[in-house]
């Protein structure tokens, strides 16, 4: 089974508008020969139009979060047509950060979902476990929670959702799970994904948390990562180049 590629980087809230088109100039000079890869860059809000204007084909837009209104008194948010409106084309959905800095619950994380497909953008959707989850033996059912919430309401022939498992103590530590934590991990959320009605095997499942261009190509020697949603070492060209040519 080919599943696609996915080499994401998720710059959080780094990079003003004037930095993030001096990183786009610097990397799309780069061999961006593996077009089995598809290489998204996440900036934040205001970054996007800058970084929009030096895209070259091949690289493609994401945003790390939006509403679920269209449009209306919600101060300080954004919406699926603004981001349309960017060429954006992806939204990290449920990442960590959202769910325990910003207590950003399941329910609002499904809304999101709804919203984002039925507005013909593709979803990152994010889930993990704690570390307190795991030690006390509850990653699947953390998995299964997340997974079962989220994509309440979606069809099951929706094509371009992809999953990034990420374990959160993993998350800018510097800590890796292990390759067969990862492995085990992903096994799961596939056959969570296929009790659910989807195809688990089609879906692209990425792995993130402190993934860097040390440990990317044993991560990717492993069949079950389709990619990966980069944060720290996707705010340098070389790094985030680096882990784009570990791909097979
Ligand atoms: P990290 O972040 O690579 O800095 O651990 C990954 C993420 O938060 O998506």
């Amino acid at each position: 089974m080919t599943r696609q590629q996915y080499c994401i980087a998720n710059w959080k809230m780094n990079k003003t508008p004037s930095e993030g088109a001096k990183f786009v100039n610097n990397f799309k000079i780069k061999d961006l020969y593996n077009s089995q890869v598809k290489i998204i860059l996440c900036p934040p809000y205001p970054t996007l139009i800058s970084v929009k204007e030096e895209l070259i084909g091949g690289i493609e837009l994401g945003a790390q979060n939006v509403h679920f209104e269209t449009k209306g008194a919600f101060t300080g948010e954004v919406s699926t047509s603004m981001l349309k409106d960017l060429s954006c084309v992806w939204v990290i959905l449920g990442h960590s950060e959202r769910r325990h800095v910003f207590l950003e619950e399941d329910e609002i994380i499904q809304k999101k979902l709804v919203r984002v497909l039925k507005d013909g953008l593709h979803p990152i959707l994010c889930i993990g476990e704690t570390l307190t989850e795991r030690e006390s033996g509850k990653t699947e059912t953390v998995l299964e929670s997340q997974l079962n919430s989220a994509l309440d309401g979606v069809d099951s022939e929706t094509s371009n959702l992809v999953i990034a498992y990420e374990p959160v103590w993993a998350i800018g530590t510097g800590r890796t799970a292990s390759l067969d934590m990862i492995a085990d991990a992903h096994k799961t959320v596939r056959r969570i994904l296929s009790n659910l009605g989807f195809n688990g095997q089609e879906i692209s499942v990425l792995y993130g948390g402190s993934v860097n261009p040390d440990n990317a190509e044993e991560l990717n020697s492993i069949d079950e990562i389709d990619g990966f949603l980069i944060g720290g070492a996707s705010l340098k060209e070389d790094s985030f180049y680096q882990i784009y040519r570990s791909f097979k």
